[in-house]
């Protein structure tokens, strides 16, 4: 696990754009795995205007989104299918074939998780896979005591994430139950990009590159991962060793 920190949230937004769009040049079949959250809108934001200077295409590459709100259809505006489209998919030449995000409205959820993690095996696996980080340390919707070995699944979401996530729901809590991809489809990405902005995730930034392996900090997984780099605002390095800062 490697960390590099950038002075504010634009550069390391613009850091995180240029690594995916090189990997995206080495390799236009490249296969994502892409986070929803405040933390990736800058990288989105940049690579929908690398696309629009004609500077790479998307249209070759597949990507899964981590995760989606059980009981959410894809058209609702809280949705992260919805959110996909517009910060990302809705401006770039993806091949909407190769657009995969869970079904939050499939009648069958366990089906769907099933469906889904074939799907990403069928896709040769997770070449990229890029992640934010929750003020617990989840990733993806791994909360606290996510088992390293699980797979897309339903999964509970803690009280902390319901309250911090409110904001897009009439409502003060955002849905209890969510599907995600699990721990050990995370892991075996060939590379994972973590991206973490703000003093509010200092704290769980610290946990997972000081503390130990440990379900109880899901991203602290990462430290077991051979290709994982970190990056990093000033604000979300502050609790950090010098040590360990690349
Ligand atoms: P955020 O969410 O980017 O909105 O802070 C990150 C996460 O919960 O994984």
């Amino acid at each position: 696990m490697i960390a590099h920190v950038f002075p504010d949230y634009e550069a390391m937004s613009a850091a995180a754009a240029d690594a995916v769009a090189e990997r995206l040049r080495e390799d236009p079949s490249t296969v994502f795995l892409l986070p929803t959250g405040t933390t990736p809108l800058g990288m989105y934001r940049r690579l929908v205007e690398m696309y629009r200077r004609g500077e790479i295409s998307f249209s070759k590459a597949t990507f899964f989104n981590l995760d989606e709100y059980l009981g959410l259809p894809p058209d609702h505006p809280a949705s992260y299918h919805v959110y996909m489209k517009e910060n990302f998919y809705g401006h770039i030449d993806a091949d909407p074939d190769r657009i995969f995000v869970p079904n939050g409205a499939a009648p069958d959820p366990e089906a769907e998780c099933e469906r889904y993690e074939a799907a990403i095996r069928e896709a040769g696996g997770i070449d990229v896979c890029v992640l934010g980080i929750g003020r617990n340390g989840h990733i993806g919707f791994n909360e606290p005591g996510a088992p390293f070995d699980s797979r897309t699944r339903v999964v509970r979401l803690s009280e902390s994430t319901r309250l911090v996530n409110a904001g897009d729901f009439d409502s003060d809590r955002a849905p209890e139950y969510a599907i995600t991809v699990g721990m050990a489809t995370i892991f075996e990405s060939r590379e994972v990009l973590l991206l973490a902005s703000g003093t509010n995730k200092a704290a769980a930034v610290t946990a997972a590159v000081e503390g130990d392996v440990s379900e109880s900090v899901p991203a602290s997984m990462l430290k077991n991962h051979p290709n994982t780099t970190l990056f990093l605002d000033e604000d979300a390095a502050s609790d950090l060793g010098r040590a360990v800062v690349g």
